[in-house]
């Protein structure tokens, strides 16, 4: 039997949940795996769960240099102070686990470079996808193929509107204030409905899964704000529905990075893939497509994969890096970021002048209207291939649209 001593950073939600899952389920993880794990001590302004005084540590000194706690787990979240107590545990020495994806996104080779100057591993599975093991899958069991795409759900709160607003109606207003009622969004749901929590998740799982560092500044990005009702009713009118996805593409060495609400068809497997679940689709060179799905978020799901991550950091022989050049501000010179990718779109314009001056943009540019459906007054104009800057180019010189959506 392995005695493995932890400490935790950060005892909310999911600090809460790692301390009961050890409680819950510590002797048959011993029993099963032969690693007793112990939380030693714990670093938090505000608890989520009852913790012994005897375990509240008074500052984060006093885990760094307790020679007994060989891993950290850091669930405050935020860059700081989470960026400087991640470094000083991994400086002395000691693993550290994180779901922490905005600080990842943003600092990642900062920490790691922090991680091999103290010989200690850094590992990260529940900061993309929660429960979804996602990272260890891309990172260990698909070596022997070229990733070519990634089409993924991976905010749970902004798919949970998507659902409320395809299936049963209702405004995105409504229905965010229905999401924050019920704890999922956050009390400034910025991050999630306006894409920000997407995009620092699509920067880590692209870069495993492309090997080579995606910058978030290399990711286009568009929230769930403006999708309207009367959109969706028409999307649905279609067969289609709308989901916030995060999209990365390699081809060869071009690769294009985006999320944005996106219509996809109700027959596609991501269109199944209901309320705050999550779920990751991928294209492989050798396994073909591949679906990972699960919860995204929430106490013990992204606790299960926090768990697994310390279960993994305690019998491993060295600690494992990144398998590309991982360097601060720096990308690989031969990856091009194409932001001209070539998709369907739907528009929607006012009727009468408008339209007539829209439909004379689209055709300047040999941009072909595949449908019109009239709404209310409005039309909608579905294309099912254009490139992202022409497009652009088109809208500008209507004088702007009342809806702009990508489609699949
Ligand atoms: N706010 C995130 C979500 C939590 O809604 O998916 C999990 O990262």
């Amino acid at each position: 039997m392995k005695n493995v001593k932890i400490a935790i950073m950060g005892m909310g939600t999911v600090g809460g949940g790692v301390y009961r899952l050890i409680e819950m389920e510590g002797e048959r993880i011993a029993r099963e795996q032969s690693i007793c794990l112990e939380v030693k001590k714990t670093l938090a302004l505000a608890y989520s769960v009852e913790v012994p005084e005897s375990v509240k540590a008074a500052n984060v000194q006093e885990i760094a240099e307790d020679p007994e706690i060989s891993i950290v787990v850091e669930l405050m979240g935020g860059m700081e102070p989470a960026k400087t107590f991640i470094k000083t545990m991994l400086e002395a020495g000691k693993t550290v686990v994180s779901a922490n994806k905005q600080l990842i996104a943003n600092a990642w080779p900062e920490l790691e470079a922090a991680a091999k100057k103290g010989g200690a591993g850094f590992y990260f599975e529940a900061s993309v996808g929660g429960a979804i093991p996602i990272i260890r899958t891309v990172n260990t069991s698909l070596q022997a193929n070229t990733i070519q795409s990634i089409e993924a759900i991976i905010n749970g709160t902004t798919n949970f509107i998507m659902t409320k607003m395809c299936d049963e109606g209702g405004d995105f207003a409504e229905v965010l204030k229905e999401a924050q009622d019920l704890g999922y969004a956050e009390a400034d749901p910025t991050a999630d409905v306006d894409g920000f929590d997407a995009m620092y998740k699509l920067s880590i799982l692209s870069s495993l899964a492309f090997c080579s560092r995606m910058p978030i500044d290399k990711i286009y990005r568009e929230g769930i704000r403006n999708v309207s009702k009367k959109d969706i009713d028409c999307i649905k009118s279609m067969g289609k529905e709308v989901k916030l996805l995060a999209i990365g593409k390699k081809d060869g060495n071009k690769v294009q990075l985006r999320v944005h609400p996106t219509i996809i068809p109700k027959e596609h497997m991501l269109a199944t893939v209901k309320g705050s679940f999550n779920a990751v689709f991928l294209k492989c060179s050798m396994a073909d497509d591949l679906m990972l799905y699960g919860r995204g978020a929430g106490d013990l799901p992204t606790a299960s994969a926090v768990v697994s991550d310390v279960l993994n950091a305690a019998t491993q022989e060295a600690p494992a890096y990144a398998r590309f050049k991982n360097v601060e501000g720096e990308v690989d010179p031969e990856i091009c970021f194409d932001d001209n990718w070539q998709t369907g779109y739907y528009l929607r314009v006012q009727g009468g002048d408008a339209a007539q001056k829209a439909k004379a943009a689209l055709e300047k540019r040999g941009i072909q209207i595949a449908q019109e459906i009239a709404l209310d007054g409005d039309l909608a104009l579905i294309i099912d291939q254009a490139h992202e800057q022409e497009i652009q180019a088109a809208v500008q010189e209507m004088g702007g649209v009342a809806s702009l959506l990508r489609m699949q």
